[in-house]
């Protein structure tokens, strides 16, 4: 046996920077043993004097992830290395893992000596200004031995010190609710700095704080960029020395003359102050900057993984089109995509490149840019003529796959362009492929819906003037999100935002981190993200710390839902307050709000009817079930006829009274059958929203018509998942017909190209077609459902899934007859296996199966298949 591998540590791998006082551990285990299982473990923590944090003993459990750190309590900038033992199925011990690391921010206000700074220029909630460069040439005694960088800004800030960028993380420190918190990074910046003469400096960005936000102009938190920055400094004798922010830095405007998220970047190069960042610098014209209040959040530690630039994209194909006077140039990066490019030109100064950006074109072979709304989000780059140019921008980000440049230099080829892809530091966990190229597709468009929308926040759309965390949307995706990539941190940090956002009565609004939009209450099905991410994270992590935090304000919020429903109907008709969404962009088929309202309603009644019990509160457990069967009754009172069948004949209302199990049993067959009848009369179309569509799928596969989802997987006519495929799609529509041969756009002003939450079918696709689910009982694929569902043509399908416990496969394939199916349950877990209807005389490795639980290891199934 070999010892542990990928400790982490809040989900971090040698995380820097974080403030939970009581840290928690994970780790894998390693062996392809059959039933290889953790019966003990040890962890031992010590501190950067060699002393003992932390010795857990030998603790006999299976427990491998969230191990909480007990040790003696921790400081700021407490620098921690551990080490873990663990012991298998039979007491023999691992031997003892590489260490790993975390270390402590700065947990009190009182370590922050830094005052909060900013530039002189302030504009409107209209006008832009240039973007401030900061900077503090300061000496250090001799080269130290560590170095950390506490930073953070109300906006963005690029630091760097002595010329060199401290970190790749981009768009720093991203959003949150400034008012209520402000999150700051911490960086090794040991090896950046030097002996005697030294510079620190800082671009600061509009971004969230003061550039335009949604539709509402900018200046949302605050009037201008703010920088907050504290370098530490120990030298090898011990001593230690702090530079901070305050009034002896200075400031000045140079190239970048404005910069927003929404509206693009634009840069002129003959105003670059050359070696601005560096030590010797003549800084004698700069002016000394203002010292500022600050924003009114709280600063916190790391939370959420970073944004980073993830991949880089070269144009498939580069297009002259002819304009007068001068020729423009049009680049396919053949991937909607999200981010921004590199550009590399030379020619003459003062030359202006303008580059707009599209997700499509129109039918004559433009731009089509009426859906940005009032996003311009176009760049701008004004050569200096010094021979060859490349420029990125640092405080943008665009939605596209198009990217149109005019202005251009002579005639450009394809590497003028690179398309940088930039989004959340959230690694891939799962793959899908099946033997049917246009669903690959789709899994494919399903991933890249998830890149671009996962930019610090679960945003619906990279593109237009949105871009907003809508709760709505994020609830929808969520489960499908935790098999795409690793979300937990993620999510972690928007649940704190969904917190953040919560209103005086306990309502959950429509969007997070806050803006108000329709009023403070999103309504059913949005508000609702408030109990269901936290739940899906538990249940795909196992993380439990998320349900304890939350809580109290779950609480709250399901007590405002009772306040505000009458008779426990939620969203009835005469309720003055917001009644909700209803079940968004479906087509032809009104679902009636209050369905929708009460059915949510008894969903997360019962969803915190599991988290009280999961927390040890069984008083509360018991309240919610009850409360959960009286909205159940009030459901079925108001809206299920005494024939047993629903008051209104939508897709969705079927979907959710069985999904939600609001409906008696002896009415589910006949429900069942009204939805597949609905299904079939639109000639086997769907006719769901972003409520109904999510379940869907699954409804049709519990009761029992597998061939009816296949049907609605694979229908290529509109309303349907691969219509868009068809039209070349490469990211998620948010509309069913965003473009249609016969009306050809849907209307410019709600019409995004990339926007995920239909996109949630890649749950089902996982967890049914290739056959991975999760046990409610055993959250994180402790023990693991593997039920495969062939269907419609397939001939094979496979997934997979990096779980917290290690990688998970699932994979079948139909041929000649037999049904061949590998598993892969990895270490200290277990798993049930269903076999598909139509698989008899099952064998495993040559000998005949039992059935029973599976322990950890690989398995080659096959059967006969009829
Ligand atoms: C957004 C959505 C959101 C909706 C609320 C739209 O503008 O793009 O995806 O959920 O508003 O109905």
């Amino acid at each position: 046996m070999s010892p542990p591998t990928r400790l982490r540590c809040e989900y971090f791998v040698n995380p820097v920077g974080i403030d939970v006082t009581d840290p928690r551990f994970s780790w894998q285990m390693t062996s392809d043993k059959r039933g290889a299982k953790q019966s003990a473990y040890e962890i031992e923590v010590r501190d950067a004097n060699g002393e003992m944090a932390w010795d857990s003993g030998k603790v006999v459990t299976d427990q491998s992830i969230h191990v909480k750190y007990r040790g003696r309590p921790l400081v700021s900038r407490d620098k921690l290395t551990w080490t873990l033992q663990t012991w298998d199925e039979n007491d023999v011990a691992s031997g003892v893992s590489e260490p790993a690391t975390f270390e402590m921010g700065l947990l009190e206000p009182t370590d922050w000596k830094a005052e909060w700074i900013g530039g002189s220029i302030v504009g409107g909630s209209r006008t832009s200004v240039p973007v401030p460069f900061l900077r503090k040439p300061f000496t250090l005694k001799s080269k130290p031995k560590s170095a950390r960088l506490y930073v953070t800004a109300a906006g963005l800030y690029e630091a760097r010190i002595n010329g060199k960028v401290v970190t790749q993380d981009i768009l720093t420190p991203g959003w949150t609710d400034f008012n209520k918190r402000v999150r700051y990074q911490v960086y090794d910046v040991g090896s950046l700095l030097s002996d005697g003469q030294n510079a620190l400096g800082a671009i600061l960005g509009d971004g969230w704080f003061c550039g335009c936000v949604e539709w509402r102009g900018r200046q949302l938190y605050g009037d201008r960029p703010e920088f907050l920055a504290q370098l530490e400094v120990t030298y090898e004798d011990g001593t230690m020395e702090t530079i901070v922010t305050d009034s002896s830095w200075t400031h000045a405007y140079g190239p970048i003359i404005s910069a927003d998220i929404l509206m693009g970047e634009a840069y002129d190069a003959r105003l670059e102050f050359h070696g601005w960042d560096l030590p010797w610098f003549d800084g004698a014209k700069w002016h000394p900057v203002d010292v500022l209040e600050g924003p009114k959040g709280a600063l916190v530690g790391m939370s959420g993984p970073p944004v980073k630039k993830i991949m880089e994209i070269t144009p498939i194909e580069v297009k002259e089109i002819p304009k007068w006077p001068n020729a423009e140039y049009l680049f396919d990066m053949g991937q909607n995509m999200v981010g921004h490019v590199r550009l590399r030109v030379s020619g003459p100064a003062g030359t202006t490149i303008r580059l707009r950006f599209a997700e499509v074109l129109t039918p004559d072979g433009n731009i089509y840019t009426e859906n940005l709304r009032s996003a311009t989000q176009t760049d701008f780059y004004t050569l200096k003529g010094d021979g060859d140019e490349t420029w990125e921008p640092k405080f943008t980000f665009h939605g596209f796959r198009y990217v149109e440049v005019k202005g251009y230099p002579g005639t450009p080829t394809k590497d003028a362009i690179t398309g940088i892809v930039v989004h959340s530091d959230t690694p891939p966990t799962g793959e899908f492929e099946c033997s049917d190229p246009l669903v690959n597709q789709l899994q494919h468009n399903i991933q890249w819906g998830q890149r671009g929308n996962f930019v610090d926040v679960p945003t619906d759309c990279p593109q237009r003037d949105e871009r907003l965390g809508w709760t709505g949307d994020a609830q929808v995706f969520i489960r499908t999100a935790a098999f795409n990539m690793d979300v937990a941190s993620f999510f972690e940090k928007w649940i704190n935002d969904l917190e953040d956002s919560q209103g005086e009565k306990g309502e959950i609004p429509p969007t997070a981190p806050m803006t108000p939009i329709v009023g403070a209450d999103g309504g059913p099905a949005w508000a609702d993200a408030f109990v269901i991410c936290p739940w899906t994270i538990y249940q795909c992590y196992g993380d439990r710390r998320i349900l304890e935090r939350h809580y109290p304000a779950m609480r709250r919020w399901l007590a405002q839902q009772a306040n505000t429903s009458k008779d426990l109907i939620r969203s009835y008709p005469e309720y003055e307050g917001f009644k909700g969404f209803g079940d968004w962009l479906s087509t032809k088929a009104e679902t009636p709000i209050e369905i929708i309202g009460t059915a949510f309603f008894a969903h997360c009644t019962l969803l915190m009817s599991k988290i009280a019990s999961e927390l040890g509160l069984e008083k509360d457990a018991s309240a919610y079930f009850e409360l959960r069967s009286k909205i159940q009754k009030a459901f079925t009172d108001a809206f299920l006829t005494p024939g047993g069948a629903l008051v209104s004949g939508t897709q969705t209302t079927a979907v959710l009274a069985l999904h939600f199990d609001l409906v008696p049993d002896q009415h589910r067959a006949k429900i069942a059958q009204a939805l597949v009848d609905d299904i079939g009369n639109r000639g086997w179309h769907l006719s769901t929203g972003f409520v109904g569509t999510p379940y869907l799928a699954e409804v049709l596969t519990d009761a029992g018509r597998l061939d009816v989802a296949y049907k609605l997987l694979l229908q290529k006519t509109w309303p349907s998942w691969l219509y868009p495929v068809t039209k070349g799609a490469t990211t998620i529509w948010e509309r069913w017909d965003g473009w249609t041969d016969d009306k050809g756009f849907q209307d410019a002003g709600m019409n995004s190209f990339n926007h995920y939450a239909y996109g949630a079918i890649g749950e089902w696709m996982y967890s049914r077609v290739a056959g991975i689910d999760l046990d409610p009982e055993a959250p994180a694929y402790k023990r693991i459902l593997f039920g495969a569902h062939p269907g419609g043509e397939f001939t094979y399908a496979k997934a997979s899934l990096e779980s917290m416990y290690g990688r998970i496969v699932s994979d079948w394939k139909i041929e000649g007859g037999t049904f061949t199916w590998n598993v892969v349950v990895p270490p200290n877990t277990t798993a049930r296996i269903a076999f598909p209807a139509g698989c008899s005389e099952v064998a495993e490795g040559g000998k005949a199966f039992g059935g029973g639980e599976l322990a950890s290891g690989s398995y080659a199934f096959n059967c006969k298949y009829a």
